[in-house]
């Protein structure tokens, strides 16, 4: 039942690495045996948390930037790295109204991230694995708000995460035939940099009866990221959020 969860002699590729739930997947798949390389654009912090994991390389790439992403897959082509696992982790959230002026720079920028450079990774690393033969699994991190539509403000985060979980179970017949698994995860609410709400606001609406710690999803990541847990498991989206898509109470 053990070898389920070990990842001993795989490699897995973090897209934002340097924070909040990156960093913890990182930490996770390490611990579980994987060699781990992270990316993002803060490269001061990924090489410092890569010092404290066992077999771990930090590389520098901007999701949003195609030239980017290209030339950080050359140089781990070039330095022979055989990627088993892909976590698409790297996205931005900014709440922005509609009814404020600088939407649409948010909207842009927010599709970019969260979308286009979800794409771009996803390209890169299907090519990367199809290429080598290798049976690789994809996990894209989409979001509660793009499951279903939230009565809040942020619509371009919403739709960018709608996106994510599209594109995940979209790709499902070109990549299958190269064995390569493609699944989504999206979280609730979950203790990171990116959240700053005051947590007493959210909290009334998570049956649960609690705010998630990122360490909530090493269950799921490792059970996702393991051919031997998982195999047959593609173009699924699991929602991981103390219940909060079903709504909290309302008095
Ligand atoms: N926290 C939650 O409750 C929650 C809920 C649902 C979904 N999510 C999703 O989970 C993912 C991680 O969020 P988090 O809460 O861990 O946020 P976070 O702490 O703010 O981390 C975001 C990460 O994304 C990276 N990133 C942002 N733009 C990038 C770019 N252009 N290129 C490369 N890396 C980039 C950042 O690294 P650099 O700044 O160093 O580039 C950082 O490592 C996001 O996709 C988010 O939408 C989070």
């Amino acid at each position: 039942m053990t070898k389920f969860f070990k990842l001993a002699g795989k490699t897995a590729f973090i897209t934002g690495a340097s924070s909040g739930l990156g960093e913890q997947f990182a930490k996770t798949l390490s611990n579980a045996g994987s060699r781990v390389i992270l990316a993002a654009r803060r490269i001061d912090k990924l090489e410092k948390l890569a010092k404290t994991l066992k077999n771990a390389r930090a590389i520098q790439m901007d999701v949003a930037n195609k030239n980017s992403v290209k030339s950080a897959f050359e140089t781990l082509e070039q330095t022979g790295e055989k990627i088993d696992i892909c976590i698409n982790n790297a996205g931005i959230a900014k709440l922005t109204p509609i009814f404020e002026d600088d939407l649409e720079k948010d909207f842009e920028n927010q599709i970019q991230t969260n979308v286009m450079g979800v794409w771009y990774v996803t390209k890169a690393v299907a090519w990367h694995m199809k290429n080598h033969n290798i049976q690789g699994s994809i996990i894209n991190i989409g979001s509660i708000n793009g499951n279903s539509v939230p009565a809040m403000e942020g619509s371009a985060y919403s739709i960018s995460k709608a996106a994510v979980i599209h594109l995940t179970k979209t790709l499902i017949a070109e990549l299958s035939p190269h064995k390569i698994r493609i699944n989504c995860i999206s979280p609730g609410f979950f203790k990171t940099p990116m959240n700053s709400v005051d947590i007493d606001k959210v909290l009334p609406h998570i049956p649960y009866g609690s705010i998630a710690d990122p360490s909530d999803l090493d269950g799921l990541i490792l059970y996702l990221a393991s051919n031997e847990a998982s195999r047959y498991v593609t173009g699924s989206c699991f929602t991981i959020d103390g219940g909060m898509s079903w709504g909290g109470k309302l008095w």
